[in-house]
């Protein structure tokens, strides 16, 4: 049964108004996926999908990726098929659609993850133009973030960015993801622009094939919200062993947030999963979690947050 589901992050989104502008996001990014999925190919489906969230700025991953401390975009972004194949890029810049460029990765080299300036180099060869994904939201997001952050004294870092987290729960929109079944293989990706205030140079779960990304032959995972959470549990790839075990996607990302919830506490992360029957999947312990889900038989997406 070919069935593909998005989000577009885990978090809180304090300001309601915003909502519907997420909601009509994901379902415009499931309908283009679907469109692909149509002609067959799932591995296409995930990447135009993510392709467009990216391209929507309201969502955190390509044009309207958060701001490093230092004031710049460092995106990370992975794709993975149920042959193994993968390819991820991590803290890239100067690239529209990071997705693309991890498909690259898995198809043009034998590594599976570049980062940093040797991503933007491969970037360049590949031709993917230079594009510089700041949106002036975020630029003033990041102003008044950071001068909180420093009021407060020393960045003892990640403690006080967790803390800021806390206070405003609604920066913690991030990532954006895609699973899909062609009825014959399984597809995930993620793409991201990080956690706001991140330190230079810090990769999230999203490129890590395991940890914010996986699929095998029982299942596709991606991950969303608190990146450091989902590394140290390799949830996604945990996530995909749980359906290994006999449990369908549902059941499998409810035991995946658990898992979450109890190492690590609520708001903390979402997960969406597509099985090999076709079951779609999706849990959070977050307040907030757009998603958007097609599946054979339905004649319109369904749309949740
Ligand atoms: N889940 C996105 C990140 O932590 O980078």
């Amino acid at each position: 049964m070919v069935a593909i589901i998005v989000h577009g992050g885990a978090g809180t989104i304090k300001k309601e108004e915003r909502i519907p502008k997420v909601l009509q996001g994901v379902r415009e990014a499931v309908l283009t996926g679907w469109k692909e999925l149509r002609r067959g190919s799932a591995l296409d489906a995930v990447e135009e999908a993510i392709k467009a969230l990216e391209d929507n700025p309201i969502f955190n991953a390509g044009t309207g990726s958060v701001l490093t401390i230092d004031g710049k975009v460092e995106m990370d972004a992975a794709i993975m098929r149920s042959n193994l194949n993968a390819g991820a890029v991590a803290s890239i810049w100067g690239v529209k659609n990071p997705i693309s460029v991890a498909r690259k990765v898995m198809e043009k080299t034998d590594h599976v993850l570049l980062a940093g300036e040797g991503a933007v180099r491969f970037a360049r060869l590949m031709g993917f133009d230079e594009y510089d994904p700041t949106t002036e939201e975020r630029v003033e997001q990041w102003k008044e973030l950071r001068e909180k952050l420093l009021k407060e004294g020393n960045i003892t870092h990640w403690k006080k960015i967790s803390k800021l987290i806390k206070e405003y729960p609604e920066v913690l929109r991030s990532t954006v993801g895609a699973v899909a079944f062609d009825g014959e293989e399984i597809v995930a990706g993620t793409s991201t622009g990080g956690v706001f205030l991140k330190m230079f140079g810090r990769v999230g779960d999203t490129p890590i094939i395991g940890g914010g990304t996986y699929a095998n032959e029982f299942a596709g995972a991606s991950c969303t919200g608190l990146g450091e959470v989902a590394i140290k549990l390799a949830l996604a790839k945990t996530a995909v062993d749980f359906v290994r075990l006999g449990l369908n996607a549902q059941k499998a990302s409810e035991a995946a947030i658990e898992l979450a919830t109890k190492y690590f506490g609520n708001d903390t992360m979402g997960i969406i999963m597509v099985d090999r029957e076709g079951n779609i999947g999706f849990e959070k312990n977050t307040k907030h979690m757009s998603v958007a889900y097609m599946k054979k038989g339905m004649k319109k997406p369904f749309t949740g947050i």
